[in-house]
């Protein structure tokens, strides 16, 4: 029976993770390896919760009590009582094994522990774990509260009960799942990010504008953002990490990130999250920048 849920990250992804199993009536206990973020990391999920009140999707009680099960968990000892971990941390390997490394020892042996890895090798990052057999890929896409996939990734080691739990927690999130097999990418990024991908290589060989291309692609094709604004808003440094993993894992050079991507990521034009991208965010409106 799960009751207590352990998010590490209180980014965009971590934060969105909480505010739906504080939501579904379990516990949350978040950390961050900086305090301040926990503190943003609350505050963002208070906004978006009062943003779905707004819309009589919740109500003021149940925002009142999500926010009650809210825990901010300042060191990893906190996750000792967690049934089921969440990591959301940045999308670097070497970042994840480090936090798996400190927190397998402080877990209670029957805890299961997911990543939220949007790309990386659930197999590999299972093996920088005391528990391969309870690790999987729980990958759940951007803003949290409004997109209705999951996708669940087994690692050539996870066992059974460890995957029905995971089902059964996004039963009770109310999330469908989509199942993917342990490939780079798994199946969501690998064909939505070489689609933005292309969309770069379509602004850099100038065959549209900024606008141009983001027009056609929500007009024609009926998307809900165009993939240079879903660019941004995913974070250009993501879409090129997810572009290398795609590029290194599978050898093919169809997969080559484009250079404008690299450039804009050298840059620090992250995409919204800076205020700088393919749009500038400075004003009350974005701004195409080409
Ligand atoms: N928390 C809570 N509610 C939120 C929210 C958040 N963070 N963001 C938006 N909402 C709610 C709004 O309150 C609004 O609710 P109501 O319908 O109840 O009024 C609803 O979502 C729609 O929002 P908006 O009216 O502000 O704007 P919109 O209609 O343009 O929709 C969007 C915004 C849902 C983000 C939509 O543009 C969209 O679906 N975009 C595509 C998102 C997408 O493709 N995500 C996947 C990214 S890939 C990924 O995540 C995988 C990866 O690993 C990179």
């Amino acid at each position: 029976m799960l009751k207590t849920i352990g998010v590490i990250g209180a980014g965009q992804m971590g934060s969105g993770i909480a505010h739906v199993c504080a939501l579904a009536g379990l516990d949350v206990l978040i950390h961050d390896v900086a305090p301040s973020a926990i503190e943003s990391g609350l505050a963002t999920i208070s906004g978006n919760m009062a943003r779905q009140v707004g819309s009589q999707r919740i109500t003021e009680d149940e925002r009142h009590a999500a926010l009650k099960r809210l825990t901010a968990a300042e060191d990893l000892d906190a996750l000792a009582k967690a049934d089921f971990i969440i990591e959301a941390a940045t999308e670097r390997e070497e970042v994840k094994q480090a936090i798996y490394k400190d927190l397998c020892p402080r877990l209670s042996s029957h805890a299961i522990l997911a990543t939220n890895t949007s790309s990386i090798s659930i197999t590999r990052l299972a093996a920088a774990t005391d528990r391969p057999e309870k690790f999987l890929g729980v990958h759940f896409m951007n803003p949290v509260p409004v997109m209705q996939l999951v996708e669940l990734v087994r690692g050539i080691a996870t066992d059974e009960e460890t995957f029905s739990a995971a089902r059964n927690l996004c039963d009770l999130l109310g999330k469908e799942i989509s199942v993917s097999e342990d490939f780079p990418a798994f199946i969501v990024n690998r064909v939505l990010i070489p689609m933005i991908n292309e969309a770069i290589y379509v602004l850099y060989e100038g065959v549209g504008s900024v606008s141009a291309i983001d027009k056609a692609m929500k007009l024609g094709a009926n998307h809900p953002m165009g993939p240079l604004q879903l660019a941004d808003f995913i974070g250009l440094d993501t879409c090129l990490a997810i572009m290398q993993v795609l590029y290194d894992g599978l050898a093919d050079s169809k997969y080559r990130p484009c250079p404008l991507l690299v450039k804009y990521v050298e840059a620090g034009w992250l995409g919204r999250k800076t205020g700088k991208g393919f749009y500038d965010y400075s004003g009350d409106e974005p701004v195409a920048t080409r």
